[in-house]
């Protein structure tokens, strides 16, 4: 995957956090051309959004399903394969090695990308201790970096400000594809670290997954234009 040949539209993944498909079609078409690529997560997801994913490919959208896969390799494998057929880009899966090399290998002859989620941005490193890890966030998110590289990952789903450091870990081959992102002047909600749409392009970031401050706009499509527009003039 060649990062630098990603069309600058592309580069905005609008996150359909919302509670059902029909609200998430009218999202779709009030924002119209000005998005090309749509995140599907759990809340979606789990309340009818999968058959939206055929859907807006066929409409020419782009879809990152965000299933957060783990689980023993064959199963991982076979949902992995079931994601293929309904031909989203971008899967993410936890970045165990046994769940990326079961993914990697069953997502083999589709184009269909994974990407890895390291370490939960809601983790410290009091978290991972309590869960019994050894290795604090940095030293775990660049050890499970590294594997997700050698397995044959696409991409990594980090915060803007992780991205600097992971492109020294991992080069430019991979994707970094980033939440967090808040347009100057929008609101915090719940994200602690955060970066301007062209502050995060800057630090290396590839996509950005923006949700709120796009579907929470009064004027949605205004929200993604802008943002597309400041994407475009950081990359130059
Ligand atoms: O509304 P907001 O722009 O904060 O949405 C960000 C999206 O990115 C949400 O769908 C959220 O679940 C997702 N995400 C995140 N932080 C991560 C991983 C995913 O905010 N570490």
């Amino acid at each position: 995957m060649q990062p630098s040949k990603i069309a600058p539209k592309d580069r905005l993944i609008v996150a359909l956090d919302l509670s059902s498909a029909e609200a998430a079609e009218a999202m779709v078409a009030r924002l119209g051309d000005a998005v090309t690529f749509y995140k599907i997560g759990y809340q979606l997801g789990y309340a009818g959004g999968l058959p939206l994913v055929r859907k807006l490919t066929d409409a020419g959208k782009k879809v990152f399903l965000d299933l957060k896969l783990h689980d023993i390799g064959n199963t991982v494998a076979r949902g992995v394969e079931s994601v293929a057929r309904l031909g989203a880009t971008f899967l993410t899966v936890h970045a165990y090695p046994q769940t990326m090399k079961a993914a990697a290998e069953a997502r083999a002859g589709s184009s269909l990308k994974l990407l890895a989620v390291t370490v939960l941005t809601s983790y410290d490193d009091g978290d991972l201790h309590a869960a019994g890890y050894r290795l604090g966030v940095a030293d775990l998110v660049e050890a499970r970096a590294q594997q997700a590289q050698v397995l044959g990952v696409d991409g990594l789903v980090c915060s803007p400000e992780e991205a600097a450091s992971l492109h020294k870990i991992v080069g430019h081959q991979m994707v970094l594809v980033t939440p967090g992102i808040r347009p100057a002047g929008s609101a915090t909600g719940d994200q602690k670290r955060i970066m301007t749409p062209s502050r995060a392009i800057s630090a290396g970031a590839d996509y950005l997954v923006v949700g709120r401050p796009v579907l929470e706009a009064a004027d949605p499509r205004a929200a993604a234009d802008a943002i597309q527009a400041e994407i475009k003039q950081a990359l130059g």
